[in-house]
């Protein structure tokens, strides 16, 4: 029935499919998943064995060797073909992953779109070090950005300016920049901040380590990181004893009276 549906709507589904371990998946994009008949997915992020949950006969085009207009070319054709189409990213689509200019493609040829979310790099690795990023009295933002690489950063978004807050920073795609990050962090964060670093988190080689800001980069070195690669810095990972106020007992709200 649901198939049905689907196969009413002329659309592509942008899935988040998460960090890599399959029980990740959100029952949406799991079930979007299992009916599609064509899957482009990101092959150099996403592990193979999310597309386990596919149908036999479906179609999967990996996108790691195509350019842009190579794959919205492919989602129109098998649109038109009157296919069912998702594309798979990894982690949130919201995040870095270039959706935009696919969205506008597609909608220049009428196609509709619609967009699943996902659990993102930075989430699956701070639950793997049980950290909460946002401790009362030390930091109430969490800061999701990049090293400026071939991709450069606006202006006013240099980790510079970022560091400045002392808040809860998580680092995509910087692998290859640790080093000058390290170096404008410790202009800002104390050498004992603890980091966690993730490498394909949640892949079945993958792995997570908390360490100092100070060795952030021979760390980078030592374990020959430059794909990838999450880092969490951040002054509230095991650093406070302060408790939130949401479940003290002499804080009343909505639901709790003192
Ligand atoms: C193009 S960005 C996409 C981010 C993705 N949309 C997300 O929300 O996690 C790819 C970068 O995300 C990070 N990343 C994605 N999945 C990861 C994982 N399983 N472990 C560590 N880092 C990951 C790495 O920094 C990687 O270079």
């Amino acid at each position: 029935m649901l198939e049905r549906i689907e196969r009413m709507v002329n659309k592509v589904s942008f899935i988040g499919v998460g960090p890599g371990d399959p029980e990740l998946l959100t029952l949406k994009a799991l079930k979007k998943i299992k009916i599609a008949d064509v899957i482009i997915w990101t092959d150099s992020l996403i592990p193979e064995k999310i597309l386990d949950f596919s149908k036999e006969s479906s179609e999967k085009i990996k996108t790691s060797s195509l350019n842009l207009e190579q794959i919205t070319t492919i989602m129109i054709e098998k649109i038109q073909e009157g296919k069912t189409v998702v594309r798979l990213h990894d982690g949130d689509p919201c995040l870095f992953g270039a959706i935009r200019e696919q969205i506008e493609i597609l909608k220049s040829e009428k196609i509709k779109i619609e967009v699943v979310p996902g659990v993102s790099a930075f989430q699956i690795a701070a639950a793997y070090h049980e950290a909460e990023l946002t401790i009362p009295d030390v930091t109430q933002t969490i800061i999701l950005t990049r090293a400026g690489g071939r991709t450069g950063m606006p202006e006013k978004e240099s980790l510079k300016d970022l560091a400045k807050h002392n808040s809860s920073i998580c680092l995509y795609l910087s692998a290859r920049h640790i080093k000058r990050c390290q170096e404008t962090l410790l202009e800002f964060y104390p050498p004992e901040t603890k980091v966690i670093v993730g490498f394909r988190v949640s892949w079945d080689d993958g792995w997570t380590s908390l360490i100092e800001l100070k060795d952030m980069e021979k760390f980078s070195i030592e374990k020959k990181l430059i794909r990838t690669t999450i880092y969490i810095i951040s002054p509230a990972i095991s650093n406070s004893k302060k408790r939130s106020n949401l479940y003290d007992p002499s804080y009343s709200h909505l639901f709790r009276k003192k």
